[in-house]
């Protein structure tokens, strides 16, 4: 018997008891990718790697990790400098945080140009915007453990923002670190977050996202319905196996990506204090709060919004106020897809309005980043007001300005596009 017979037969044991080769041709080898996918839809394989990257390194880190007050820092100092190897896992974990915000930003504001949140997409897109809340809390706990002096102060300042909340907020917060202060009681709930529930939702919500994807099917630059055009199998004429044609650009995106992923690690790894912050190389201390305190730089634009925010209303505070902004900058995403009325999906068939507005967007988007990064003065914070307006204009326009735009028509056909 040939090694080519042995494998098929093989193959079609496994098949008969469990059915591997159809789960991979219609999830992998055979999935119809649209023909004119562009540049935009490398960041979903990306997003991938960079997740495997972040488990297999964290698992190594948390080998030499010692999750408390006393030892956390100095177990991470152990790494740096005694485990082989332990500054290349440090690093990549850390430079790979940064790599997972910047790609999915670029991932989501894709979504936001093309239309892909449209119907039938509405579940595909919430998925990813579940994925993206706890890349939020991955990052938020993951910063705390190694219990330097920005991990304090940013636990402390982080956490505190619940006690703004009427009536329950002191409770709450005492609640959520588990002490009346930033303890190691806080750090350890904080890991266990971190390494375990945190990293399971992540994978089990990445899995649906991309199972109901593959159960619609890819939107593409141009918005076509692919599905209205189909050959004698039932398969859209406008599309091509995901083997050997897209895969291809994904593994040259990956090296592109990995070109850029190892100068940082091995030539630029503090990233300027953006990706592991210089402060944060002194040990926590409670009785001294660093001068200027600062999230990452991929939290900044919430930041920026919270500080915005800085007079009390109908009773309420500036500071619960201010968190309540911030939460709904982030919230606001997963309602995009009943907000858009448009009648087509693509920006390049929108009207100037949607063009204007996701513009709009995106500047404030950038000048909110930088905004949360610097110290606050007069004119930052009337600015950072005026970009939180652009900010939330964007969505809470829509349904007015996508209603009453005059839109290109959508071509049938890609070749047509
Ligand atoms: C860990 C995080 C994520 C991973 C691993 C991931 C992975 C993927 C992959 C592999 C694809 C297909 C390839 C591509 O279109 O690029 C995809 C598509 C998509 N993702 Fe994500 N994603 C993540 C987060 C998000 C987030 C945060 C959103 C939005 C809030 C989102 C929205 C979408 C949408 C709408 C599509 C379909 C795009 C289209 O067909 O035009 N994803 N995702």
């Amino acid at each position: 018997m040939t090694t080519d017979t042995r494998t098929k037969r093989f193959l079609s044991w496994i098949d008969f008891r469990f059915p591997l080769t159809e789960v991979f041709e219609r999830h992998l080898s055979k999935y119809p990718a649209p023909t004119n996918l562009n540049i935009w839809y490398l960041f979903g394989f990306l997003l991938i790697v960079v997740l495997a990257m972040q488990i297999v390194t964290g698992l190594w880190l948390m080998m030499n990790y010692t999750n408390s007050a006393e030892e956390a820092f100095s177990s991470v100092e152990y790494i740096m400098r005694d485990v082989e190897y332990g500054w290349l896992i440090r690093y990549m974990h850390a430079a790979g945080a940064s790599a997972f915000f910047a790609l999915i930003y670029l991932h989501m504001f894709r979504g936001m140009m093309y239309g892909s949140y449209q119907k039938p997409r509405e579940l595909i897109w919430l998925g990813g915007w579940f994925t993206y809340l706890i890349l939020m809390a991955e990052g938020f706990t993951g910063y705390v453990l190694p219990w330097g002096q920005m991990s304090f102060w940013a636990a402390q300042v982080i956490i505190s923002l619940f006690s703004s909340i009427p009536v329950v907020g002191e409770d709450l917060a005492t609640w959520i670190r588990g002490d009346y202060l930033v303890s190691g009681i806080t750090l350890s709930r904080l890991f266990a977050f971190h390494v375990v529930l945190l990293p399971i939702l992540l994978i089990a919500i990445v899995f649906f996202h991309i199972l109901a994807l593959h159960e619609i099917g890819s939107n593409n630059p141009d918005g076509i319905d692919v599905k209205k055009h189909l050959d004698e199998d039932g398969v859209p004429l406008d599309t091509k196996p995901f083997f050997p044609y897209d895969i291809s650009h994904d593994i040259f995106a990956l090296g592109v990506f990995l070109i850029i992923f190892c100068s940082v690690v091995f030539f630029f790894p503090t990233g300027g204090g953006y990706i592991i912050e210089y402060v944060n190389y002194e040990p926590a201390n409670p009785l001294s709060t660093p001068a200027h305190i600062v999230p990452s730089w991929y939290y900044t634009p919430f930041y920026a919004m919270l500080r915005a925010v800085d007079f009390p209303l109908f009773g309420l505070t500036a500071k619960f106020l201010g968190f309540a902004t911030m939460m709904a900058a982030v919230a606001i995403f997963a309602v995009l897809p009943w907000l858009d009325r448009s009648p087509v999906k693509s920006i390049k068939y929108k009207g100037i309005l949607s063009k204007t507005f996701l513009g709009i967007f995106v500047l404030s988007f950038f000048a909110l980043c930088y905004l949360g990064m610097v110290p606050p003065t007069e004119t930052k914070t009337l600015l950072s007001k005026i970009f939180t307006l652009g900010y939330f204009s964007y969505f809470l326009l829509m349904p007015i300005y996508t209603r009453i735009e005059k839109c290109k028509p959508v071509p049938e056909r890609v070749a047509e596009a």
